[in-house]
């Protein structure tokens, strides 16, 4: 799959082949993707923790709201950054990369909200982050049992030639 096809059809995926594990050549894969990220000023201030371990999945799906599915998922990646001008837009373009490399590979992903959240302290306290790095966003992974098709606005409403 080209990096086209995959921008065009991923989708948020929060339902996953519980018997079918990632293989860790592929968690790396996504991982090596989101460390080649843009980043302001290259200062690449991320780090990432993957999760396989599904007890360590079952609390982290406990207290991210709207992220129950992580305990489904057979992996889990936090995308952490440590502060810097613009640490949020770097660890929102490494999280980006994780979703459509994840698509490139045949994967399922979902974004779960992690910055800013009232449970991004206690995220990174089960993960043992140090306490200079923030929590960007938790991203689930797996093989997809089903995938939703939201509704997108037309490229004709958002296009602008030259000017608004
Ligand atoms: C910053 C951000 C936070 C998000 N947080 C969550 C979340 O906590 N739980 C969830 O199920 N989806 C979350 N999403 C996924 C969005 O719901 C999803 O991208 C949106 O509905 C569009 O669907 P699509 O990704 O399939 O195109 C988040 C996405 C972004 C960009």
């Amino acid at each position: 799959m080209d990096a086209l096809e995959a921008l065009r059809t991923r989708r948020s995926v929060r339902q996953y082949d519980t018997e079918r594990g990632v293989a860790d050549a592929d968690l790396e894969t996504l991982v090596d993707c989101a460390r080649l990220a843009a980043s302001a000023r290259n200062a690449q201030p991320w780090e990432f923790v993957v999760v396989r371990d599904a007890a360590t999945r079952a609390e982290l799906a406990r207290v991210a709201t709207n992220g129950s599915f992580i305990a489904d998922a057979p992996a889990c990646i936090a995308v952490f950054c440590r502060k810097s001008d613009y640490f949020l837009e770097d660890g929102c373009a490494a999280t980006q990369n994780l979703l459509v490399a994840a698509r490139a590979l045949g994967l399922g992903s979902c974004w779960v909200a992690g910055h800013r959240k009232p449970y991004a302290d206690t995220v990174r306290k089960i993960l043992g982050a140090p306490d200079d790095m923030l929590l960007i966003s938790l991203v689930a992974v797996g093989y997809p049992l089903a995938v939703p098709s939201p509704v997108k606005r037309p490229l004709a409403d958002v296009l602008h030639w030259e000017k608004f």
